[in-house]
């Protein structure tokens, strides 16, 4: 199948047409009137990787605890899983990781001072972000061996359910959130069903993400299309649109078995989009075209641009940003 731009809407038209005039028993898993109810209770969050295209920041802090304004990012992914419903939080940690931990625990000393000193708008901010007890889990993975090898090492934590992937790199400017809004998307289809957050990236580019081909959608269903095929950075030219793969997954824990014995692929990494390859073999994939800004905040210019976006997109510090952004471009 050749590619599928956006735009080149033929297709789906002619599928939509398609499916009314089949009988619903030989229609597309998308027609299912009413579909067993997904509940996506847990969310990995990989955090083992080394950050390299932020050095040297990342050399003893981890990437993840970057700050965009005055929350680190893996706050913010975190908050988006709770606002999501997530009830179990389990991150992958590597060497160097601990102070993840840590940003999640009591600061016992800090509290007690911020109480003698009479500041309680700062203890609401900690007591706002702490988590309950007991719904975090961590576990590490040795060695940086790839985004599919740092989901694998989640397998025991995540058991036998459905299940997110948040990348805390990747940041989604939105209400409701990126995950809340796959979550919505996943109770419209049935059990067996993986979904993966998309984004039209320039053609042009397409050689560096992982790209997925556009099957039937139904606006019914809000933006959301069946997936058909996926590559990772496919050669210049050949990829199946422009549709990117991007940092939120919801996936069926079929996947582990997978991962077990996923060779190497792009990058010499065990690469998450190959397992996913093989599982599209067995269940379906959806690509959920999400509402709201994605900031890649594993490049410093992402990271650059994403403080910004965040800083203007806050009451308390919109007018003082925009003024002092004047200010140095009028210099
Ligand atoms: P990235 O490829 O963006 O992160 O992985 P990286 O490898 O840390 O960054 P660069 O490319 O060297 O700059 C996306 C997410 O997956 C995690 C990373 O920590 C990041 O949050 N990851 C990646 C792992 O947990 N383990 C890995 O082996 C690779």
């Amino acid at each position: 199948m050749g590619p599928r731009l956006r735009g080149d809407d033929t297709e789906f038209f002619d599928f939509h047409e398609t499916c009314y005039e089949q009988p619903i028993s030989t229609r597309s898993p998308l027609f299912v009137e009413a579909p067993a109810p997904m509940k996506i209770r847990k969310a990995v969050f990989p955090v083992a990787g080394l950050g390299t295209r932020v050095l040297p920041a990342t050399k003893a802090m981890p990437k993840e605890m970057l700050t965009i304004v005055d929350k680190p990012l893996i706050q913010y992914v975190v908050d988006e899983a709770k606002e999501a419903g997530i009830e179990h939080f389990i991150f992958v940690t590597g060497r160097n990781k601990s102070v993840i931990e840590d940003h999640f625990d009591r600061m016992f000393e800090l509290d007690a001072t911020l109480a003698a000193r009479g500041k309680k708008a700062e203890q609401e901010i900690l007591a706002r972000d702490q988590p309950a007890p007991g719904a975090m889990s961590f576990t590490r993975q040795q060695a940086p061996h790839g985004l599919g090898h740092a989901v694998w090492c989640a397998r025991d934590i995540v058991g036998d359910e459905p299940f997110a992937v948040i990348l805390p790199d990747e940041l989604v400017l939105h209400a409701p959130g990126c995950l809340a809004q796959m979550i919505a998307a996943a109770e419209k289809l049935g059990d067996k069903s993986n979904l993966i957050a998309v984004e039209e990236v320039p053609a042009h580019l397409t050689h560096n993400y992982g790209i997925c081909g556009v099957g039937p959608r139904h606006t019914r269903h809000g933006a959301m299309f069946e997936v058909d095929g996926m590559v990772e950075k496919p050669p210049k030219g050949t990829a199946p649109s422009n549709f990117s793969i991007t940092g939120r997954y919801i996936l069926q824990p079929e996947i582990f078995k997978i991962l077990e014995t996923q060779e190497r692929g792009s990058g010499n990494e065990i690469q998450l989009t190959d397992a996913m390859i093989a599982l599209a073999k067995t269940q379906s994939f959806y690509g959920v075209e999400f509402e709201g800004e994605r900031h890649d905040c594993g490049s410093k210019a992402g990271f650059l641009r994403a403080n910004i976006a965040y800083g203007m997109a806050r009451d308390d510090l919109r007018d003082g940003l925009r003024e002092e952004m004047k200010r140095y471009l009028e210099k």
